[in-house]
């Protein structure tokens, strides 16, 4: 039974091992760039993790974690070109560095590039990884158009809002999980399980995620902070004020998040003090926490001994701290 370390020490080896660089150089050196730049890989080691818990043999999984990896470094070149972000994992972004254009092809060649990943190494279950990562990919393109709607939308639910985030976030970090476990030929049953333990852990990773970008320390987390609030991002830090921000409060954010002035500190400033004021960080940190509850949960379900599951728990424990 591999260590979560061992698992994180495989993916990182086997990007050691691709090389990215081709012709024509414009197209691939921004794919290599991003690649290089690493992050956290947390859906290849999720993939893996999930796999060795089953029992599965992660050398067969390996070039799909590679895949799975190149498709979501695919979403952040066509993210921070939407979400108009300088900086990812601490370096300027593809369409800064480069422009525009670069950034959509780029990254829709390591879509490309993420199937051929997929098609690799031939498995019995084939059929189901690949349906698996398909539906996947439209689901959080589906996501990503959700997300952009909601920027100039102000009636937004926080159901809506929970929504978006699992189709644009959750469901391939449990994509990701259930890939490995059919590489594992786990039962449907279980795989189910799995599936829904991603999701809840998706959604608590999100809300992580935006409450970084608010209260974030820009060293640390690679990525400017206070963008949601400058992209009128309905965010769950947002929903949440508005639902307990008294009549004042809910006017000014409400004016602030149908505006996108030329220099946004002010606004972020103001944002923030009202987030202070009605304890949101408190209150988001609160339902990670439920929603990471429901993940353990659902893990602890699955059919296999208790000893085959502490490298993934770990895993995701990992994350419930996390600061990058
Ligand atoms: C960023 O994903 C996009 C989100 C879904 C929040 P990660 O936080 O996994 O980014 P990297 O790959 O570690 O940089
Ligand atoms: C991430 O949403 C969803 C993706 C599909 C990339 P964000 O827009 O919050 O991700 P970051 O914060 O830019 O990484
Ligand atoms: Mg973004
Ligand atoms: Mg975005
Ligand atoms: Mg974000």
């Amino acid at each position: 039974m591999k260590t979560a370390k061992e698992i994180q020490d495989t993916v990182k080896e086997l990007f050691e091992k691709e090389s990215f660089i081709q012709q024509p150089k414009e197209l691939y050196d921004p794919i290599d760039y991003t690649l290089a730049l690493g992050g956290k890989r947390l859906r290849p080691t999720l993939l893996l993790a999930s796999c060795e818990m089953f029992g599965g043999d992660i050398c067969l999984a390996a070039s799909a974690a590679v895949g799975i990896e190149v498709f979501h470094n695919f979403t952040l070149l066509h993210d921070d070109l939407m979400d108009k972000s300088p900086l990812r994992r601490g370096k300027e972004t593809v369409y800064r560095r480069w422009n525009e254009n670069i950034a959509i092809l780029s990254g829709d060649t390591m879509f490309a590039l993420a199937y051929r990943y997929f098609l690799r190494q031939w498995h019995p279950n084939m059929e189901a990884i690949l349906k698996t990562f398909t539906e996947t990919a439209i689901g959080v393109c589906d996501g990503q158009q959700y997300d952009m709607n909601f920027e100039s939308q102000s009636d937004v639910s926080i159901a809506d809002y929970m929504k978006m985030i699992e189709l644009k976030t959750a469901i391939l970090l449990a994509g990701a999980m259930k890939i490995g476990a059919l590489y594992a030929e786990a039962s449907e049953k279980d795989i189910d399980t799995l599936y829904r333990a991603g999701i809840s852990i998706g959604l608590a990773f999100q809300l992580q995620d935006d409450l970084l970008d608010a209260y974030g320390d820009v060293a640390v987390f690679g990525k400017q902070t206070g963008t949601d609030i400058k992209d009128n991002k309905k965010t769950y830090l947002y929903l949440k004020a508005l639902q307990d921000a008294d009549s004042t409060q809910q006017q000014t954010l409400r004016q602030l998040f149908a505006t996108t002035p030329e220099n946004p500190e002010e606004k972020i400033k103001t944002v923030i003090g009202i987030y202070n004021q009605l304890n949101i960080k408190q209150k988001v940190e609160q339902e990670i926490d439920r929603l990471f509850d429901e993940g353990q949960k659902l893990i602890n379900a699955i059919s296999v001994g208790e000893e085959r599951k502490t490298t993934l728990k770990q895993i995701i424990n990992q994350l419930l701290g996390r600061k990058i």
